[in-house]
């Protein structure tokens, strides 16, 4: 055995293809077993595909960079869970293309910011953040007050689903009126098919201008779904280990 292990070090050239292949073997040990499952994420209960107006209200935030101030990312740390809650799970980005988690945190993480404070505050906020934090080094979004674009949004669903974002047919035909009844502009119309699409999709007029569907309107209903979907009083921790 010794005697073998010596013919090895002393040819250079055959330490390096038996290196290669005892390297190779240990690769395909954990690239082909990845192969066979479907997700190496864990499905969560209660996460589920954006809304129009929050997927419109995300199309916003990403064109806006507000990423490169905002992470969305709770680390496991205790710091960061006692500031921002429960840290992240991989499925709560799941359906995000791309994803938003950010490298820089000039102002606080984002992906928890759901429900934490009203409409009126985040509008307040967008239209001059030093009016609410006169500290605050936040750019003014003022000009979010103008209509959104909305009459594309099912192709933007559809450009989701070809990334495998799960949205059906339905969805995707129903894309523009799911988008005003949440924006509250079709008063009159049933909530209960658009709530059924969308669990828990947070209903009404955000900006305080119930005629019209601003950018403020998406961007806001989008700020205040973000983190609100898991419900973490009825995920036992133990299963989320891996
Ligand atoms: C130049 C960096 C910068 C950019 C760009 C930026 N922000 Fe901020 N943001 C901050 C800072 C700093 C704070 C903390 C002070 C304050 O609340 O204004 C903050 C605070 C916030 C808060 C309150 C968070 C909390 O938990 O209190 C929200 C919500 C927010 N920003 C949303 C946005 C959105 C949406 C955009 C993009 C339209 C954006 N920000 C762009 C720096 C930035």
């Amino acid at each position: 055995m010794k005697f073998s292990h010596a013919i090895i070090e002393k040819n250079v050239i055959l330490m390096a293809v038996l290196t290669l292949i005892t390297v190779s073997i240990g690769g395909l040990v954990q690239i082909v077993p990845l192969f066979t499952v479907e997700t190496t994420i864990e499905r969560v209960d209660g996460v589920r595909p954006y809304s129009p107006l929050e997927l419109a209200g995300r199309n916003i935030y990403i064109r806006e960079g507000c990423y490169t101030c905002h992470s969305q990312q709770i680390r496991t740390f205790k710091d960061e869970v006692e500031r921002y809650g429960h840290y992240s799970l991989a499925a709560e980005s799941m359906y995000d293309h791309p994803f938003q988690w950010g490298s820089k945190r000039t102002g606080p993480d984002l992906a928890r910011v759901g429900g934490k404070y009203s409409n009126d505050w985040h509008v307040a906020h967008l239209n001059d953040p030093r009016a609410l934090v006169p500290e605050s080094i936040m750019p003014a979004y003022p000009f979010l007050n103008r209509p959104l674009t909305f009459d594309d949004m099912d192709r933007h669903l559809q450009a989701n689903r070809t990334v495998g974002v799960p949205y059906t047919d339905e969805m995707v035909a129903n894309a523009v009126k799911d988008l005003r009844i949440q924006a509250g502009a079709l008063p009159d119309e049933d909530t209960d098919a658009f709530l059924a699409r969308y669990p828990k999709a947070h209903l009404g007029d955000f900006d305080g201008k119930p005629n019209e569907v601003t950018e403020m309107d998406a961007l806001v209903a989008y700020l205040q779904m973000l983190g609100t979907l898991v419900d973490f009083t009825q995920i036992n921790p133990d299963d989320l280990k891996q």
